[in-house]
């Protein structure tokens, strides 16, 4: 099924007055989202944020199916959490690593994860394995069948990294950890929105996600799916009185769904908001988001092959939604503030957020203009041609 354009605009209000090229920061929401995030907002200040709360409590609760159905769940799988970063630590940080074991990721892994595996690495004595890359740039998965061995506590990736195109096979990959045991972190703050995920497939136990990116939820959102039938014992890092119950004076049992990885207090019009984007991306279709997505970026692709000072830069067999560039002498970061003072919005990523793919490829940065279902073919042409303007005023 297409997707009808004209409404999905209508429905965006940042489309009347942004080129908006950042969707791998943060997208832009739908007015759907931003009249339920705003409306709970304006409730709690008229009523008071507890009774907010407890008149709520369908919208709040619906968080859990509305998320689990988009990524093949069950909804006692889903925690609410603020980011995929705090999601993601939750998980990686519950587990109990001795000296010896093993954490093997992948070169294009996201910096804030891999300084996770540095300090636990310097804690604990567990050591980090770089599984190497294939001729596409991802995972090479022979390396990592051959690189998991006894000593392997974790398999731990990005599905889609920050700087760039590039989709890492991730059910391959889960087919790996789940024929070796091995546990699998699968990292989905850019996927999730943007293609097809589907846990039950994947075979990932944990998986992380932010709101504000391809679901086009409120900044401050996100969701942790902890798979039941592999992390139920898994005791999470944090407790407080929702994630656990104090039984006894020196007692307390921990809740059994994927709630205890919860905080009790958050942003509950942040949940409201991303319960309505994560409804939004069913009604849509995530088979239609991501076939729009990938003609919208094969169109700015091969638009960007046209200007002869730039080399695109997107790894992979599969390439998505983020499409990244460099440009042969230019500042990115000035280019990139050009280009906004005209409201049109991209970003850089620099190896502050990908050192070992950055530096291993010799590139300080790279352009990223990363498009979602309301961008169409005219904005990429004005997109294109204000570069290239850019460019020639050199
Ligand atoms: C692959 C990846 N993981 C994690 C994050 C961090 O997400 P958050 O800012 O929601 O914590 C990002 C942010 O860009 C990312 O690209």
């Amino acid at each position: 099924m297409s997707l009808d354009l004209s409404r999905l605009r209508a429905e965006t209000p940042g489309c009347a007055h942004v080129l908006h090229l950042n969707a791998a920061g943060s997208a832009l929401p739908s007015r759907r989202t931003l009249d339920a995030t705003l409306n709970h907002l304006r409730l709690e200040a008229e009523i008071g944020g507890y009774e907010a709360a407890a008149k709520a409590d369908g919208d709040l609760e619906g968080f859990y199916p509305a998320v689990a159905q988009l990524i093949g769940a069950e909804t006692d799988e889903i925690a609410f959490v603020e980011n995929a970063t705090r999601g993601w630590d939750l998980a990686f940080y519950s587990l109990d690593f001795k000296p010896g074991d093993r954490i093997l990721t992948c070169v294009s892994e996201y910096s804030s994860n891999y300084i996770s595996y540095l300090q636990v690495a310097k804690k604990t004595g567990a050591e980090i394995v770089v599984v190497p890359d294939d001729n596409y740039g991802q995972i090479d998965l022979g390396a990592l069948e051959h690189a998991i061995d006894k000593r392997t506590k974790l398999v731990s990736i990005s599905h889609v990294p920050t700087q760039g195109g590039l989709v890492q096979p991730a059910e391959a990959v889960g087919k790996i950890t789940n024929d070796a045991g091995v546990l699998y972190i699968l990292d989905a703050c850019q996927s999730v929105g943007q293609l097809p995920v589907d846990v039950s497939k994947i075979g990932c136990d944990f998986l992380s996600m932010t709101g504000r990116k391809y679901l086009r939820g409120p900044r401050g959102t996100g969701f942790l799916y902890a798979k039941r039938a592999t992390t139920a014992h898994i005791e999470p890092i944090f407790l407080d009185n929702h994630a656990a119950k104090w039984t006894d004076d020196n007692a307390y049992t921990t809740r059994d769904d994927a709630r205890r990885f919860e905080n009790w207090e958050r942003y509950f019009a942040g949940v409201i908001g991303l319960k309505v984007a994560a409804d939004q991306a069913n009604e849509l279709g995530v088979e239609a988001i991501w076939a729009r997505l990938r003609e919208l970026a094969g169109g700015l692709r091969a638009r960007l092959s046209t200007l002869k000072e730039i080399t695109l830069t997107d790894l992979g067999k599969v390439k998505g939604a983020i499409v990244t560039f460099a440009v042969a002498g230019a500042d990115h970061v000035a280019l990139r503030d050009a280009l906004r003072a005209q409201a049109i919005n991209v970003s850089v990523s620099t190896q502050f957020s990908s050192r070992l793919d950055l530096k291993g490829r010799d590139l300080p940065n790279v352009m990223r203009a990363s498009v979602h279902v309301y961008n169409t073919e005219a904005e990429l042409d004005r997109f294109v041609a204000a570069l290239d303007a850019q460019l020639s005023r050199r």
